[in-house]
């Protein structure tokens, strides 16, 4: 296994570029089960997860080529319906290939994914809406068995708190169903914005995209779709973060400013300088890195457009090297808080009561090295960003984690001039 070596209190600065986004090149893959044919994606992150749809992909007769950063997937030939317990553990997205399949093939058997490090995250909402639709749901040995004879048919769907990959698994389910299909208090991410647009170039007829209330009437068939996939906010404002941990200065580009506004007025209230330009964003910590001080600011997770639980982690290690204290709610997960044991082991003073951490910043050189060990993905880079701020060596183990949805990030951040190198365990 590898590990991460970060010799830290160096300030980013430069220019990086930003990838497709991770969770919208997800169900842009699986969506392609929808319609025979070749799809062209275009800008998709070579990353962990996004071998693994592919591979489960495979697996149901698809075939696919790579060239750069664009993905031409084959699906003229899908034969299969089961994604086996082996694949969905090491990443729960594969149940996106649930609403797909059922709409092309009419059955569907896909492990349940089972508990996560940052919650139990259940599926329950995915599987009202199919038996709402007409489908028949067993679970049974850890799977669930869906099942429609002919077309499902259209009905309305209320999510009792918004799902991303819940609305993005009934929307690839209701696009072919018969009749008109409402989603009510559906999630607005922008990665959802993306699939409706990817839909609707495969025929598809939606309206609503961008609000709560997304309107589908169901076509007989689709056919094979050229898409982008959209930049990854999530690794936009980790850098961002990365650099205001460090006190740098750096331009962040091939990003997009408008998916990010929660997160950039909670930077510019700590005090750092936040330019927006069409598809960049120049950031800069130096006025907080002298004299002057890094503010405390409170942050609440919340579904999109509020702030997202994806960038809490990160902000928690940025809040450590404040000079004030903050409240972080977490009201997203229930166990979102796993960097907080390792951040405490790197000097940062945080206590936490249920869903409610309460940080005490200890000032821009206020945190030092130490070996510490990743949780899960968003929790690895809150600690590669103490990591970059502390003095002295920090080691990270376990950051498989971290490639599940960073691209080249050890190379991202050496151009960002950050002494970073990976080494075996
Ligand atoms: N929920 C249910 N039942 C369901 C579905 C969701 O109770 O059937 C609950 C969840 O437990 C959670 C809330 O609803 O409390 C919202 O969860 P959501 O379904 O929106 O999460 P998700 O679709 O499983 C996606 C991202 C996550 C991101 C969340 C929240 C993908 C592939 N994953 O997960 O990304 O944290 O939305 O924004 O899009 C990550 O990239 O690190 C990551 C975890």
């Amino acid at each position: 296994m590898e590990k991460l070596v970060i010799q830290g209190g160096k300030p980013l600065q430069g220019e990086v570029r930003i990838s497709g986004a991770k969770n919208a090149a997800l169900p842009l893959i699986a969506a392609t089960l929808l319609a025979p044919g070749t799809h062209i994606l275009h800008n998709v992150p070579d990353l962990r997860d996004t071998r693994t749809i592919l591979k489960l992909l495979e697996n149901l007769g698809v075939t696919w080529t790579r060239k750069d950063t664009t993905l031409m997937i084959d699906s003229t030939h899908v034969t299969y319906s089961e994604a086996s317990y082996d694949l969905v553990k090491t990443m729960r997205a594969s149940v996106l290939v649930l609403g797909p399949l059922l709409a092309r093939l009419g059955r569907a058997k896909v492990s349940l994914p089972g508990g996560c490090a940052i919650g139990a995250r259940p599926i329950n909402f995915h599987i009202k809406g199919f038996e709402q639709l007409g489908v028949t749901c067993r679970l049974e040995n850890g799977y669930v068995d869906a099942e429609i004879a002919g077309r499902m048919q259209g009905n309305v769907i209320y999510f009792d708190v918004p799902s991303v990959t819940g609305t993005e698994n009934l929307l690839m389910a209701a696009v072919m169903a018969k009749g008109k299909t409402v989603i009510k208090n559906a999630a607005r991410e922008p990665e959802i914005g993306n699939l409706i647009d990817m839909l609707k170039d495969m025929g598809a007829e939606i309206m609503g995209r961008d609000t709560d209330r997304l309107e589908i009437y169901g076509v007989d068939r689709l056919s094979a779709a050229t898409c982008s996939i959209i930049p990854d906010r999530i690794e936009t404002g980790t850098y961002l973060i990365a650099v205001g941990a460090t006190g740098g200065e750096a331009t962040v580009t091939g990003c997009n400013p408008a998916h990010l506004p929660s997160l950039l007025e909670k930077l510019r209230a700590t005090g750092m300088e936040i330019r927006e330009m069409e598809d960049s964003i120049a950031v800069s910590a130096r006025r907080c890195s002298g004299n002057s001080i890094l503010k405390s600011i409170d942050i609440k997770t919340m579904p999109y457009p509020g702030y997202p639980t994806d960038l809490q982690a990160q902000f928690m290690a940025l809040m450590a090297l404040s000079s004030g204290v903050c409240v972080i709610n977490e009201t997203i997960f229930e166990n979102r808080f796993m960097h907080v044991g390792e951040l405490q082991r790197m000097g940062a003073d945080i206590r936490t009561n249920g869903h409610t951490a309460v940080v005490y910043g200890k000032g821009m050189k206020g945190l030092s090295g130490a070996p510490v060990m990743a949780t899960d993905l968003r929790a690895s880079s809150s600690l590669v960003i103490a990591g970059l701020a502390a003095s002295g060596r920090t080691e990270i183990s376990r950051i498989y984690h971290l490639e599940r949805g960073y691209e080249q990030m050890v190379e991202k951040l050496t151009i960002l001039g950050a002494e970073v190198w990976k080494e075996q365990e």
